[in-house]
């Protein structure tokens, strides 16, 4: 097997930072060696086969994803990035595990949905990864496929109190599938807007000529998300299940997860990069020479971008300080401008629902560091740690000690990166800056004080000097427990 030293870097973990080399030998992390310790003198390098140098940087845990969706069926179109090209670009930005949500579609059985994602992603894969189920479907049977989910290595599912006619369960569908959870220590993910209320506004702005993206916003309101989270919140608490609330965007909704988490419940929250960065003012808000005021579809996600006025964004910063949010997914939905986004055209509706931003969430949050928002140590917690132990891999991810997976990023505090399609003087873009397939970025302009350097994949370097180095098919499935977060 081969051995590998990575070598004069800091090594920061959720609890910590130390001077110190990590050893690896083949897959896996065999020590993690305090510099000026007893072994001073000491060449560790001598009979190690790679040595990686990485002075002046910090050596992490690779970043958990816990929210994707490659390949997703969404509006009459399917998510542009599928299995080998979304987990190519989250490698390219220091994520090296994603969680992604195999469908149960309506009439369909469970394991019949598994197996599709299974077969898509089987192969394929940059990185490793795992799934939650989507139950799209409640009825007697799915309920007992639910049940066996966690010997399939399955531990979580999500339901959806949006999107009536596709997704959505009711509060009988939702409560039943609780009791489930409940049973066997599943963790139930919510998607928490009231989708019946939501589809009647959408039906008076469309009729009143309101069509553009940013009315998506206002359709589907903060009320939504509040009154659904606190919905959410007391079905879990009388059935006992445990509750993750999915995307995050209103301050309202935080207070209602922070209320019960006070309460002693077992409810947490995740937020994606694009609620603590951008706006419905400033994005969904949009207009371009392009595309007019249709600009805002880009952002166009579900639950939708808020008012910075209302301070969404400041507030949610705040509560990933306080822990009232645990941690940052992407929700990673992308869709091109052409062909998918403007089926919404002339009815904001329409637009399938989704921003792509797997390559760059440690990016992202890593500029919270560099800001003030987060400290370094919290940074890697919400972005590798929590994501481990929420979702039953902590010990193998999400961790640099001995024994776990040797899925480690050097991360370049010095360096930059520039996100986005960069124009030269003409208005031209100069090239490809990500490596989503996406013909657009939601993040174009963003710069990033900080770079990926290196990333390694179980033990084999699969990103480093700017290139991507790895092959499709080096990452494997991830069974996961049960959640190691509960209270
Ligand atoms: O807009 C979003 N979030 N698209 C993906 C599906 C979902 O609800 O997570
Ligand atoms: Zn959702
Ligand atoms: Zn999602
Ligand atoms: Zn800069």
């Amino acid at each position: 097997m081969a051995t590998t030293l990575i070598t004069g870097g800091t090594v920061v973990t959720s609890t910590g930072r130390a001077e110190a080399d990590v050893l690896i030998d083949g897959e896996r992390i065999v020590a993690v060696l305090a510099r000026g310790s007893v072994l001073l003198g000491t060449d560790l390098t001598a009979g190690v086969d790679t040595v990686i140098d990485a002075t002046g940087k910090y050596v992490i845990p690779g970043g958990i994803d816990a929210h994707t969706h490659m390949s997703l069926p969404f509006g009459g179109t399917a998510a542009s990035d599928n299995f080998e090209t979304g987990t190519r670009a989250a490698a390219w930005g220091g994520t090296t595990t994603i969680i992604d949500f195999a469908v149960q579609t309506h009439g369909q059985k469970v394991q019949d949905g598994l197996a599709t994602w299974h077969g898509m992603a089987a192969g394929q894969c940059a990185i490793d990864y795992a799934f939650h189920q989507i139950v799209g479907d409640v009825n007697p049977e799915s309920l007992l496929a639910l049940r066996g989910l966690p010997d399939e290595g399955i531990s979580s599912y999500k339901m959806f109190m949006a999107y009536p006619g596709v997704f959505y369960s009711d509060d009988a569908q939702i409560l039943r599938a609780m009791q489930v959870a409940a049973d066997t220590g599943m963790m139930t993910m919510m998607h928490a807007e009231n989708g019946p209320a939501i589809d009647v506004l959408v039906e008076q702005l469309l009729a009143q000529g309101k069509t553009d993206p940013y009315y998506h916003g206002v359709a589907r309101a903060w009320q939504m998300e509040e009154e659904a989270t606190h919905r959410a919140i007391m079905l879990a608490n009388l059935t006992g299940a445990p509750l993750y609330v999915v995307h995050v965007s209103a301050k309202q909704a935080v207070e209602q997860l922070a209320a019960a988490r006070d309460n002693g419940q077992n409810v947490f929250g995740e937020t994606c990069p694009q609620y603590l960065y951008l706006s419905l003012e400033d994005q969904l808000g949009a207009s371009s020479d392009e595309w007019g005021n249709f600009e805002g579809a880009k952002w166009v996600c579900s639950t939708p971008l808020r008012s910075k006025e209302e301070g969404h964004q400041h507030h949610m910063w705040q509560s990933l300080r306080t822990n009232d949010i645990q941690m940052v997914s992407t929700d990673h939905c992308p869709f091109c401008m052409k062909g998918q986004k403007d089926l919404g055209l002339g009815d904001f509706s329409k637009i399938p629902n989704g921003i792509g931003s797997v390559e760059h969430r440690m990016d992202l949050l890593y500029q919270g560091v560099v800001d003030g928002q987060i400290s370094l140590e919290r940074w890697v917690e919400i972005t590798s740690t929590t994501p481990a132990r929420m979702f039953g891999l902590y010990g193998k991810k999400g961790v640099i000690q001995p024994g776990a997976d040797a899925d480690i990023v050097v991360y370049d505090p010095n360096g930059h990166t520039s996100i986005g399609y960069p124009v030269d003087k003409d208005g031209k873009p100069t090239g490809r800056s990500h490596h989503m397939n996406m013909d657009h970025s939601a993040w174009e302009g963003y710069e990033i004080d900080g770079h990926v350097d290196t990333v390694l994949s179980r033990g084999k370097v699969v990103v480093t000097d700017r290139q991507y180095v790895g092959q499709k098919g080096d990452g494997q499935f991830v069974r996961r427990g049960l959640s190691q977060y509960l209270i």
